[in-house]
């Protein structure tokens, strides 16, 4: 079966409809799942929630959309973005804040594949750590029990594959020609950072999302071009904080 992971969309409403465009056209996955935070920083959160809603098998709760309904306290996060969280609360229906409700904080996948899905670093997926490197997947030898043979995350909205070995070491594994076979590393737990769809931050302005052929083994990064001016435009004239649209020019 082909699985689709689409992460941090961000009510990037222009990039999420690029993503699915090619999801449709060149993947027909038999399952799609979300990553969290379908929410913050953008300026379409419910259109995004409808899309997301409407295309997903299961999904998690990200920390915006956690801040949105009022499961973690946002009052820590920087101006812009409580301001954000409160202005995307004002706008949402019932049914699109029923929806975020209905989120949990981790997903356990049993029948298309066998896999755990959460937002931030699954040691405690309430708490919302990043995952950028092998330090921080260390700490995940905690609770190795829990962990599947593949865990998909987002959060960082970066792309990164990290092994745990026997010998509790931790090994990134290179992304870079955009196609891995886990064939070889079967047995052993993999940390997939799954990148982000509506708010890349790795230098490249295009969307970033992960698919998986749970038979063949092949784990495929994809890079999708979208109308960033659109985004960045629509940000300026509901007079939302500037700064997030643009970021989205950069992929920052
Ligand atoms: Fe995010």
């Amino acid at each position: 079966m082909k699985i689709v992971i689409l992460c941090d969309i961000h009510g990037n409403l222009p990039a999420l409809e690029a993503v699915m465009r090619e999801v449709r056209q060149n993947i027909s996955p038999d399952a799609v799942f979300f990553g969290g935070d379908v929410v913050g920083y953008g300026p379409w959160p419910g259109e995004t929630i409808d899309l997301v809603r409407d295309v997903m098998t299961a999904g998690v709760l990200g920390n915006h959309d956690a801040g949105v309904i009022g499961k973690v306290d946002a009052t820590d996060y920087y101006d812009a973005v409580r301001y954000v969280i409160n202005w995307t609360r004002s706008q949402l229906s019932r049914k699109q804040t029923d929806f975020l409700n209905s989120l949990k904080f981790i997903h356990v996948e049993e029948h298309f594949g066998n896999f755990l899905l959460s937002h931030g670093s699954p040691l405690n997926p309430s708490k919302y750590d990043y995952i950028f490197n092998c330090r921080g997947v260390s700490r995940l030898f905690e609770v190795e029990k829990f962990l599947k043979h593949i865990n998909f995350i987002g959060h960082s909205h970066y792309l990164n594959l990290f092994l745990l070995t026997g010998d509790r070491k931790t090994i990134e594994l290179s992304l870079d020609t955009g196609e891995v076979n886990l064939a070889s590393v079967m047995g052993y737990s993999l940390i997939c950072v799954c990148g982000s769809v509506g708010q890349p931050r790795d230098g490249d302005p295009r969307s970033s999302f992960i698919s998986f052929d749970t038979e063949t083994k092949l784990l495929r990064v994809h890079r999708v071009e979208y109308n960033v001016e659109q985004t960045v435009q629509k940000i300026k004239s509901l007079r939302l904080p500037v700064s997030f649209g643009e970021r989205l020019l950069h992929g920052t």
